[in-house]
């Protein structure tokens, strides 16, 4: 049997781990493994490489990915599948393992259902809003990388005792927010899945001054329903005269040496994939559930979407008085 893996979308922090996984699984397996390079505008152009257990050393401590990702319009049309399809079937791929978020992952379901290709995906996005897995490769890196900034601005924050708004990154979904919210003692969160009130914000903070709290941090998501940071920021400055600056992290929370976490995470949802291919499952995704490999539909972990925990927003508010 002969498989390819790819990695698509953004990239993440163990990504590489989870490549090596699949290799070297696989040939341990009796499988020969090809490396389709740059997802699925790679496929489309037939950017084929055989993979070896030497091609994947050295990589487990390293961020992004090896073979390369990107994010390709053309394969969202029939013509664009078309072609990457030709392409699997010219290369003998007999079955695919699909690194990536939910629009990678929408991919695979199409490669699935549509082409009748055999697809295993593993959830690989720092956002952590996939359903059918606890957590998806990348996102404690990330919320790590989050974390390490924060406490260098708290040092600033408090020396100049000013307010500090840092927007982090997450599409639609709080995770990163809530977690390095947490982790950071943050005196605010803002996610896209709580309505959040500026108003109440001015209250709290003001409160807060009135204790003694000599500066504050606020974790914006960027897809926080209440605009953007920085105008969020000049809201909160005029109403009760507290001095603030905005800092977006940005891309930098997708770069970097994988956790410990997430090297073990993509090394075993690698072998989970390979074994789900193995046992003929297909147009699935192997996850981490309650501390064990869960298999789910595609089609389940498409048409589901992933709960915020809204319990760890309220510890916050807790926490934060
Ligand atoms: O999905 C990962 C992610 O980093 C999101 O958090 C962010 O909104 C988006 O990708 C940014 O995408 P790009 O790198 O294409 O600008």
């Amino acid at each position: 049997m002969r498989i390819g893996v790819l990695t698509s979308g953004g990239d993440c922090p163990g990504m590489n781990p989870c490549i090596r996984s699949i290799v070297r699984f696989g040939i341990y397996k009796g499988l020969e493994v090809m490396g389709i390079r740059r997802g699925y505008a790679g496929l489309i152009d037939n950017d084929i490489i055989q993979m070896n257990a030497g091609s994947v050393s050295g990589i487990i401590y390293k961020g992004g990915t090896i073979l390369k990702t990107a994010r390709s319009k053309y394969f969202m049309e029939k013509d664009g599948q078309k072609k990457a399809v030709e392409n699997i079937r010219k290369s003998r791929i007999d079955a695919l393992i699909v690194i990536g978020g939910d629009g990678s992952l929408r991919g695979a379901n199409v490669l699935s259902k549509v082409w009748k290709i055999p697809v295993v995906g593993v959830p690989s996005t720092i956002d952590n809003d996939i359903w059918g897995t606890d957590f998806s490769i990348g996102f404690f890196t990330a919320v790590s990388t989050a974390l390490e900034a924060i406490d260098k601005i708290r040092d600033t924050a408090t020396s100049h005792e000013r307010l500090f708004l840092i927007e982090v990154m997450g599409r639609t979904c709080g995770a990163i927010a809530l977690w390095s919210g947490v982790a950071g003692g943050a005196e605010d969160i803002l996610i896209p899945e709580k309505h959040t009130d500026l108003d109440e914000i001015c209250d709290r903070l003001e409160e807060g001054r009135k204790r003694g709290k000599v500066s504050s941090i606020i974790i914006v998501a960027e897809g926080n329903k209440s605009g953007s940071v920085f105008e969020i920021a000049s809201r909160i400055s005029k109403k009760i005269n507290y001095e603030s600056r905005v800092v977006v992290l940005g891309h930098l929370q997708r770069g970097g040496s994988p956790c410990a976490w997430d090297r073990v995470l993509g090394t075993m949802l690698g072998k989970a994939a390979v074994d789900a291919l193995f046992k003929g499952e297909s147009n699935v995704m192997v996850g981490f559930v309650n501390g064990k490999i869960k298999v789910s539909s595609l089609e389940n972990v498409l048409n589901n979407e992933k709960q915020a925990d809204l319990d760890l927003y309220s510890l916050n508010e807790i926490m934060a008085t």
